[in-house]
């Protein structure tokens, strides 16, 4: 089965979200293609990254004890997808930047390669994306993905900080990447 036929199997029973990982591909292919990217393994990646999202916490939690890396269970429940997708993925012949990029495609960190960001900018852009400021970081990532990356992260770091979701996981990327708006 391919990385596709996986993720339409599992989708089947998710329709309503089928176009938001679709506009992931698409932003992340053509991003990819922008920026020296391989851009089929980068869709390869879209596919994958919010693969197991539906899943309940045992689920991870038995395969991160299966995989050998139980210490993946004290991670916070809302990163536990892009993690046990990076173990899918490491079952097919994807390059390492690509597997890492759905693992860490929910926070970041530092020092991210150009695969991870583009993953990271395509989750939070693509068009069915409701905010009003999505348009807008549509906008310069077709001309300038290092900016619009780091507007990106402006605009998460402000709804992290409301809502309560602000992590050391998270914490890391902001204080690598926009360090001016952590310090403020
Ligand atoms: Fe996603």
């Amino acid at each position: 089965m391919t990385i596709q036929e996986r993720f339409y199997d599992v989708y089947t029973a998710f329709p309503g979200r089928i176009p938001h990982v679709e506009g992931v591909k698409t932003w992340a292919e053509f991003l990819a293609e922008k920026n020296g990217v391989d851009a089929d393994q980068m869709a390869q990646a879209a596919y994958l990254h919010d693969l197991t999202k539906y899943e309940p916490d045992g689920w991870h939690h038995a395969l991160f004890d299966k995989s050998g890396v139980p210490a993946w269970k004290a991670l916070p429940p809302f990163m536990y997808h892009g993690y046990s997708a990076s173990l899918i993925a490491a079952e097919y012949e994807l390059d390492q930047v690509f597997i890492d990029a759905v693992k860490h495609h929910t926070t970041g960190r530092a020092n991210m390669q150009t695969a991870e960001k583009i993953l990271m900018l395509a989750d939070k852009i693509e068009p069915s994306r409701p905010y009003p400021e999505a348009a807008t970081l549509r906008d310069l990532a077709t001309h300038d993905l290092e900016a619009a990356f780091k507007a990106m992260l402006h605009h998460l770091y402000g709804f992290d900080q409301t809502h309560g979701r602000l992590n050391a996981y998270n914490y890391e990327t902001y204080a690598f990447y926009i360090p001016e708006r952590v310090a403020e």
